[in-house]
This record gives C-alpha cells, structure tokens and sequence, in this order.
C-alpha cells in the first residue's frame, strides 16, 4: 500500500510539476503593482501558455566546497522530545559545550538528505525540509565560535556529503555579528547557522513567482533549525533583519545571487530556554467568541527527530473523518499561542507583530460542520464564517490538485496588504514566517498520525476570494493542506 501510494506520489509530483509551469511571469503593466500582485497566478496566465522549461537546464542543487573537511557524524540514537514537548519548552536544558555531534545533529535534522529516489541513471535527494518542486534553493553556513571537535571559522554544511567545509578559519561569527547588525553578543554564541536562498534554482522552473517559494522554503527550513535546537535544549535566536550585503560579503558569495535570508544564532545555555514573549501573529480575529478547541494532547509519535526524518509531502489523503482533538492538536501545534516563545512569536526580535492570519477549510472532521474558519492563535479557537462544502471550489483554487480539496484542514496563511507594500524585506519575513508555520504544520500531521503537503501552485484571486477577503487589504501567502492518509 506505501509503495502504491510512492508511486502515485511520484506521478502527482510529475504532474503538479509540469502544470505550475506556465508563462505566466514578468508581464509589462501594472504599474504600482506589488511584487506579490505581479506574481499571481490567473487563468489568464495560465490560458497564455506554459513556461518552456528545458530539463537539461535544471540547475544543480549543490554547491561544491573543496578542502578541509570535517566529515559529520549521522548517529540518531539520542532521546529527544516530542514536537508538543519542545514547543512547550518541556525540554531538559543543555548546559554543556556544545559538540560537533550535537551540531551534526542540528544540522541533519534541519536539512540533510532524508530520502534518495531514482532509477534510470536519475537520481533525487530528498531533504529534511520540503521544497517547491523539489528544487532546493536553501544553502547553509555555519560560523563557528565554540564547538568541541572543531576549530572557530566560517564552514559550508554541505548535505550531499555530510560534511562541513572550511571556507576560511577565524572569528566569522563576530565579524558577521558586528557588521551585519545581529543584536546578539558574541560572547554568547556557539554557532550561528546562515540560511542562504539561490533563487535561480527555483525560478529556472517558476519564473518570478519562484521567489516568493525561495523564502517559504528557508522558513521551513528555519523551523526545523529551531525547532531541533530546542528539542537539544538550546535557546536559538532568530534573526532576519540584518544587513544581508555585509553577511554575503562574510559568506563569500555574491548577494545577485545567493541572498542570505536567515540567521540563527545557537546560544550558550546556562539557564531555562529564554523566551522573548514577543506576539508575531495576529491574535484577535475581531470575530468574537468562536468554537473553544481542546487542548493538546501528546501526540502518537513521540520524538521530534523522527519527525522530521519520516516527514514527506503527500498527496494522497483518503477522505476519512477525523477527530476534533486530532484537529485542534494538528492546529495547535502549527500556530497556537504557547504563552511563551516559540519560533513562530520570537522570531521578530524587536517585537513586531507580524499581521498573518490563519483561515482553516474544514472537511470531514467531527463535530465541525464543513466549511470555513479562521484560527486563533491565542484563544485555540476557531472563528466560522461560513458553513458551506468547499472541496471543490478549493481544489480549483489550487489550480486543479484535487487532493488539497480533500484535506481535513487546509491551512491558508495570509497576510495584510499594507505589510507586503513595507517594501522587500517586509515580503520575504512574510513568507519566512508562513513558510515557519508550514514546517510546523508538517511536523504536527506527522506527529499525530496524519500527512501534510505545503502549497504554493494556487489562483490567488481565487483563494482570496473562497476566504472573503479584499486582496487591497489582505491576500493569500501560503497553504498546507493536511488529512488523514
Ligand atoms: C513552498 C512550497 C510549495 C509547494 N507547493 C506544492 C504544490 O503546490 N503542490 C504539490 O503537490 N506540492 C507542493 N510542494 C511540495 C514539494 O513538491 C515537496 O516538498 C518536494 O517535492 C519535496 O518532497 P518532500 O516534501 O516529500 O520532501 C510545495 C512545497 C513547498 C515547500
């Protein structure tokens, strides 16, 4: 039955693969028009013909670093807590330097290869974070400062090989912290973990519109980063707002194109995991009182590094009805409000709220009418707004895949207008933080025996328009889609 199911996978990632490319990018017009707007897909972009996309063009997924290396260590025999667990801060606290096995963990289990496929002389890696179309654009540096086993300087994680390659020894991690404007002081810092996206991989195959799925995938990425440092023990701070010129300067690459996106600082642990009590999504839907959701219960499979092992994009859900609580659990632990940070709440360092909202389609799931809800986040509560079937209608947003409408929950982050229209930087943490919460979304449904596929191939206008919403003021960033399997 799995391999039955890996194989109509394979097909419907063909498929998807071939209809999402359409020439429907860099149109002339629109003056004033967001990157965001320039980017939709209409059915007017899509009746105007596919993008031609020659495979021998495909852009390799790797970079290639040469001497010294320090091979990692892929040893998983470690207890580690659960996905609820570490994004409630249950988690015993690392006090002690930290190791190059510990950084080898991290690192595997925020991006390494988790499954390979192929046949045919082909061969794919499929890594620890999804990626749009599979085409990963997401690289990753380490600055080391204090790791046992290895010495301070700036290395290249490379996932193909899994080793880290020297770009060149010293102090980088505070030449990238005082020039750059990270906030956080050396002295405080084991490593920092640089996210680098390189667009071209992605918009070789989706033109312009790829570069919204360049930072969706570094969040996802992120997340996983975050995610398994905590679940180590480790306060992680995250940081986007930093001069992304110096950091390129720092990393040796050329910003035109690889764009750091990313840092995450891996802190010295000498007390509980610090929490930054910052709120970054919306938590009042102005929608009054909505339906209470239970509250978590522990999930059916325990640790989050097998998550994150196990996790894949599926696209076959089989339409059976699921539980309240596997609803509420699954909601809970991509975006509900922990009372302490998260990396969904503490990513933003200066406090800022980020203006996303979550709307839920409801399909099949116990005591919930079908139909349309909005999240919220700090209540664990969902907000009805309409009671009404929507598989089909959604499935067509998302330009035909006919197994998002089958989902129990399909999550649609959106996001004000006003905030996009902030300018580039506000754009990407956009998508960073949606891209976050997907990543989220994927652990849950694999935490609690379900499976999730992340969507970025949909008619925005039309999705814009099933959740009610006036794309002027508010407009659709991200969907995972999640059902029982
Ligand atoms: C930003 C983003 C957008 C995606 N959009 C779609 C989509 O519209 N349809 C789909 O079938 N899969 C979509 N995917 C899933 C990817 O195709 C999948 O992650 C990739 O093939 C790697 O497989 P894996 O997730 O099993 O590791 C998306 C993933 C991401 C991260």
């Amino acid at each position: 039955m799995r391999r039955g199911n890996r194989i109509i996978h394979a097909v419907i990632i063909a498929l998807w693969c071939v209809i999402i490319s359409y020439q429907s990018y860099g149109e002339e017009g629109a003056v004033n028009a967001t990157v965001h707007e320039k980017t939709k897909h209409t059915r007017e972009k899509v009746a105007g013909g596919r993008r031609a996309v020659d495979p021998a063009s495909k852009p390799d997924v790797f970079k290639y670093y040469s001497g010294e290396k320090v091979l990692l260590a892929k040893e998983f025999d470690r207890t580690m807590p659960s996905l609820r667990n570490v994004l409630m801060g249950d988690v015993a606290v690392h006090d002690a330097r930290l190791t190059l096995n510990d950084l080898s963990y991290i690192l595997y289990h925020t991006n390494g290869i988790t499954r390979q496929a192929g046949g045919l002389g082909m061969k794919y890696y499929f890594r620890a974070a999804p990626s749009a179309g599979a085409l990963y654009p997401t690289e990753i540096y380490v600055a080391i400062r204090d790791v046992e086993g290895t010495q301070k300087g700036l290395y290249y994680y490379s996932v193909k090989d899994d080793a880290l390659y020297l770009v060149r020894a010293g102090d980088v991690a505070k030449e990238i912290i005082d020039s750059s404007g990270t906030e956080v002081s050396p002295e405080l810092i084991s490593a920092l973990v640089i996210f680098t996206g390189i667009a071209h991989r992605t918009m070789w195959k989706y033109g312009e519109r790829g570069a919204r799925y360049v930072s969706l995938d570094t969040g996802h990425a992120a997340a996983n980063n975050v995610l398994i440092g905590n679940a180590l023990g480790l306060t992680v701070r995250v940081n986007t707002h930093f001069n992304a010129a110096s950091v390129a300067h720092a990393l040796d690459v050329n910003i035109n194109e690889e764009q750091p996106y990313v840092i995450t600082a891996l802190l010295k642990n000498k007390q509980s995991i610090e929490t930054k009590g910052n709120v970054t999504l919306r938590s009042d839907t102005g929608r009054g009182n909505g339906i209470a959701l239970p509250p978590v219960r522990p999930e059916g499979k325990t640790e989050l590094d097998n998550v994150i092992r196990d996790r894949r994009s599926q696209r076959v859900f089989s339409g059976e009805r699921i539980s309240l609580h596997t609803a509420a659990d699954i909601l809970f632990n991509t975006a509900g409000f922990l009372g302490r940070a998260s990396y969904t709440r503490s990513i933003w360092d200066d406090g800022t709220t980020m203006p996303l909202r979550l709307y839920v389609i409801i399909h099949n799931v116990e005591t919930l009418k079908n139909g349309l809800y909005e999240y919220d986040p700090k209540a664990h509560a969902l907000h009805s707004i309409t009671t009404a079937d929507l598989e089909g209608p959604l499935s067509e947003a998302c330009m035909g895949q006919r197994f998002v409408g089958k989902a129990n929950i399909a999550v649609i982050k959106t996001i004000s207008t006003a905030y996009l229209d902030k300018g580039e930087h506000a754009y990407t943490d956009a998508h960073i933080i949606a891209g976050a919460l997907g990543e989220n979304a994927y652990l849950a449904a694999e935490s609690y025996g379900l499976g999730a596929c992340g969507i970025g191939a949909f008619f925005d206008d039309e999705v814009n328009q099933l959740l009610g919403i006036d794309p002027a003021q508010e407009t659709v960033v991200y969907i995972t889609a999640i059902g029982a399997v």
